[in-house]
């Protein structure tokens, strides 16, 4: 069966692990892994809009020997004017492999089931899986290791970046803490899944109401946006709601003295992270922004690899 990337948890700890392995080893050599040479061609379909993730897949594709197809939803027949499952049956007969940001987990889930080529997530409103794997890997190269660390996660803890937090750092063997004023918590099933994660990975998972007993002594801090896309219209109750979750120096303060801090970006400074944080030496945020490009060609070429594997099984 084909293996498609929908969601952290679609790959094993072990698979996580030899993922961000060989993300490491392609940095080194970005040239050393040609799996679309022809070219085959990788749909990258965006629903929604996109600076990192358009950039770092359209070079990856790239660097793999491949034509990536950027596909505007906007531009196209998708978006309710044909249904996911046709779009899904014209690809999967010309392309490698499809990359979808979109909002609901479902049409992912849709679409995977109509393709025989693997899908991938590229941000859905429920998780951004391949953020994840750039941002383990920053860490890993930052911290030479993954597995008991303690990972500190602030502010709207009901977003994509935070369901993908609990589950793949609880995949990676991390103590996850999560920070988020109230109406803002993950999802009970979020948590209970990374939960039950944590616990085969030696990993644990904890929900906080304020920011300070989520950062105390931890290894590595993140935020992301308070308004993600599509919530634009909440903007003003969301900047009062999350008063008091701003990642400033004197929180940074309270971390581990050699703690690093992530942001998937786009930052609004000022908001979820101060400038002197975000644009300080404990960011690693330009690391976690090029590793995109390693982390997604890694899981690109191990994607490609099951494919073959289930075909000659
Ligand atoms: N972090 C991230 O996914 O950035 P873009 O929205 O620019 O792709
Ligand atoms: N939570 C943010 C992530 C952006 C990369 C959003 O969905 O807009």
């Amino acid at each position: 069966m084909v293996r498609h990337f929908l969601k952290d948890d679609d790959i094993n700890s072990a698979e996580q692990a030899e993922i961000i392995r060989r993300a490491i080893a392609l940095k080194k050599a970005p040239y050393s892994e040609r799996p679309f040479a022809g070219p085959k061609t990788v749909a990258l379909i965006f629903d929604k809009t996109s600076t990192r993730t358009r950039v770092s897949f359209s070079v990856g594709v790239s660097d793999l020997g491949g034509a990536p197809l950027i596909i505007d939803s906007q531009t196209s027949q998708m978006g309710g004017k044909e249904s996911v499952a046709d779009t899904a049956r014209v690809l999967t007969r010309q392309v490698a492999q499809i990359v979808w940001r979109t909002y609901s987990q479902a049409g992912l889930e849709e679409m995977a089931a109509h393709s025989s080529v693997p899908v991938v997530n590229s941000l859905s409103d429920d998780y951004h899986p391949c953020q994840i794997l750039a941002d383990l890997m920053t860490v890993q190269e930052h911290k030479h290791r993954l597995a008991g660390l303690n990972f500190a996660y602030v502010g709207d803890a009901a977003n994509n970046m935070a369901n993908s937090y609990l589950i793949g750092c609880a995949l990676a063997g991390m103590h996850v803490r999560v920070a988020a004023p109230a109406g803002y918590e993950p999802d009970l099933a979020i948590v209970q899944r990374a939960s039950a994660i944590a616990a085969t990975t030696g990993g644990s998972v904890e929900v906080f109401g304020e920011p300070a007993a989520a950062i105390r002594g931890a290894d590595v801090v993140a935020t992301d946006t308070w308004i993600s896309m599509g919530q634009e219209a909440e903007k003003a109750k969301r900047i009062q709601d999350f008063a008091g979750f701003t990642i400033d120096s004197d929180l940074m303060s309270t971390a581990a003295a050699d703690a690093i801090f992530l942001h998937c970006l786009p930052a609004y400074r000022g908001y979820e992270v101060t400038a002197d944080v975000i644009d300080g030496p404990q960011s690693v945020i330009w690391d976690e922004a090029e590793n995109r490009l390693h982390a997604q060609k890694a899981l690109m070429v191990w994607l490609d690899e099951q494919s073959k594997i289930s075909q000659h099984s």
